[in-house]
């Protein structure tokens, strides 16, 4: 009983596979010669897998591979009064490769096939993570020529260290993009202004390359634009006021170029930012009051630029911010007391600035504080902090390099290791005012252990390695996002 009914069953699904395999002139197609021809170009050109297209015949049903996705869709063509006329046809329309599906991902001299890419006219994603390693590669004009892939919502080519040339203008073709990734490649020369013809774009990473030229004027074009990093590349020129026609815009991220100039007032319409980040550039100050407008603003990383001003007025209006860098921008004056309404306030890096006089009581009573970093200014005076900030902030506190900050000594009576203006005077063979000034007492004294972990904090705002922490949570919430949207 049990091995005939068995028996039945795989008869069954035989019929079904042969049915589903037939091709010409059978009832059901799975999908086109031409596409599938194409599929194995792509697939050879990239793996180091000659069985590749043996192995999967039939990469849409029944012989998977995990990088490739297919969707069933209604024939465009096809006669409908003929009996052979199949309703639906999978096409191939995702191709990824990553260390996530193979290691190593792709062979040593992976190219990219445009012949192939051609015949794969429904292809919506094409995401290549660490392939090219080897040999050289370059975006050439003829992958986009002819129509060529012009149903790609989704372009990712990171990671790929020989991944080299410059990004061919031509990709201002590729109308449906949504999410252009060209992150840590080669590429060099200019931003293509056809970019920004790409009207549908949510997401632009050109982050870690060695591009040059300025940002194009025509940026402003890109109304659907959420995220815009170019950070780590060579970008030099202004600003462009356009920028302020980006009101989608919740991440900008131009760390690490050579720009110039002023931030354009227009900066201030971008009502949705979140993430602005123009560390190490050369811009210049005064920054404008307009910012008080970014009333979603979480981060503003704006260290090592000459922005040589007193702090700014319009960080009192950003209520919502927990990061906040202007390390290393030549500040003048004092430090304000309106940042004391940043309740969200986690990190706050103003050192090596010319800051003088003494620090806002309201500074050691910001409730979520937990980096703070005063050092290398003129500071003077006690910091009034309470036990539980002591507490909370630790080693993530440095006021070294001042003109006699310290703090105060009978807050830190239960603190293991207490850092106090008197304490210290006591313990050096000088007079210094204060804990503050002796960095080279720094192993000798009983603080020892104290301070030397407050000087190695690891709290750095930009780490070349692995980003920001926050970088990663953001990134990881718009990938969410994304993919809802796709
Ligand atoms: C890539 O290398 C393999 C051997 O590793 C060789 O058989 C093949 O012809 C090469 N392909 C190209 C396009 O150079
Ligand atoms: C695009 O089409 C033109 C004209 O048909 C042809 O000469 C050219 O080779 C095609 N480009 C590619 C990359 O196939
Ligand atoms: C960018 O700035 C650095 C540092 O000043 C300089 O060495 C480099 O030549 C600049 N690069 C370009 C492309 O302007
Ligand atoms: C953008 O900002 C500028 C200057 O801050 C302002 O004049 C302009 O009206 C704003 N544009 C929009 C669309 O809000
Ligand atoms: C501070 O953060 C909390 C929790 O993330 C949030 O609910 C609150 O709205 C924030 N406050 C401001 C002023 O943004
Ligand atoms: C603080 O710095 C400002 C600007 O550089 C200067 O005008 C002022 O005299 C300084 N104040 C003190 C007490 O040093
Ligand atoms: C402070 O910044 C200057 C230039 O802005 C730099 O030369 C110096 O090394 C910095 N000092 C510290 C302690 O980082
Ligand atoms: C400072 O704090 C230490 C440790 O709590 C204590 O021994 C010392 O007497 C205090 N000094 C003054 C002047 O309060
Ligand atoms: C203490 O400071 C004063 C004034 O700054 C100085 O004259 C004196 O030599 C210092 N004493 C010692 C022991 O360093
Ligand atoms: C504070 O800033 C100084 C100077 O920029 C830097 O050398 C130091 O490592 C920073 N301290 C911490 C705890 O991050």
């Amino acid at each position: 009983m049990a091995s005939s009914s068995s028996l039945i069953l795989l008869l069954v699904l035989l019929h079904v596979l042969m049915v589903f395999n037939v091709g010409d002139g059978g009832e059901m197609v799975s999908m086109e010669d031409g596409e599938l021809l194409g599929l194995f170009e792509v697939m050879g050109s990239l793996l180091d897998d000659p069985t590749w297209a043996q192995m999967h015949p039939q990469p849409c049903t029944d012989t998977p591979w995990p990088g490739v996705q297919c969707e069933l869709m209604a024939q465009e063509d096809g006669e409908k009064g003929s009996q052979d006329y199949n309703p639906t046809i999978f096409h191939v329309t995702k191709i990824h490769i990553g260390t996530d599906i193979l290691t190593p991902p792709c062979k040593p001299n992976a190219s990219l096939s445009s012949t192939g890419l051609m015949k794969l006219p429904y292809l919506k994603t094409l995401s290549l993570f660490n392939c090219f390693n080897v040999t050289p590669v370059s975006l050439t004009s003829s992958l986009f020529e002819n129509n060529s892939l012009s149903s790609l919502e989704h372009l990712a080519l990171v990671s790929n260290p020989s991944l080299h040339g410059s990004i061919p203008s031509i990709l201002g073709y590729l109308q449906s993009l949504r999410v252009l990734s060209l992150s840590q490649n080669k590429l060099t020369g200019e931003i293509p202004q056809e970019i920004c013809g790409l009207v549908n774009l949510q997401q632009l990473d050109l982050s870690y390359n060695h591009l040059t030229g300025s940002v194009p004027q025509e940026i402003g074009k890109l109304k659907s634009l959420t995220i815009f990093d170019l950070s780590y590349n060579m970008i030099g020129g202004q600003l462009p006021s356009s920028f302020g026609q980006l009101q989608s815009l919740q991440k900008i991220d131009l760390g690490f170029n050579n720009i110039t100039g002023r931030v354009p007032q227009e900066v201030g319409n971008l009502s949705k930012l979140v993430l602005f980040d123009l560390s190490q550039n050369f811009l210049t100050g005064p920054l404008p009051e307009s910012l008080s407008g970014l009333k979603e603003l979480e981060y503003l990383v704006m260290q090592d630029n000459p922005i040589n001003t007193g702090m700014p007025l319009f960080i009192g209006s950003l209520g919502r911010l927990k990061v906040l860098s202007f390390s290393r921008c030549g500040l003048i004056g004092h430090i304000v007391t309106y940042l004391s309404i940043l309740k969200n306030l986690t990190a706050l890096s103003l050192d090596n600035n010319s800051l003088n006089g003494t620090v806002p009581s309201y500074i050691g009573s910001l409730p979520n504080l937990e980096q703070l970093n005063l050092s290398q200014n003129q500071l003077s005076g006690e910091l009034l902090v309470s036990q539980e900030f002591i507490n909370r902030i630790g080693m993530r506190l440095d006021i070294r390099g001042n003109n006699g900050l310290c703090i105060k000594n009978n807050t830190l009576s239960e603190v293991k290791n207490p850092i106090s203006c008197v304490s210290s005077r006591s313990r050096t063979s000088g007079n210094k005012s204060s804990w503050g000034d002796q960095e080279e007492d720094v192993h000798k004294d009983e603080c020892g252990n104290m301070n030397s972990n407050l000087y190695q904090s690891n709290w750095s705002p930009k780490n070349h390695h692995h980003g920001y922490g926050f970088r990663l949570g953001l990134d990881q919430m718009f990938l969410v996002m994304i993919f809802l949207l796709l």
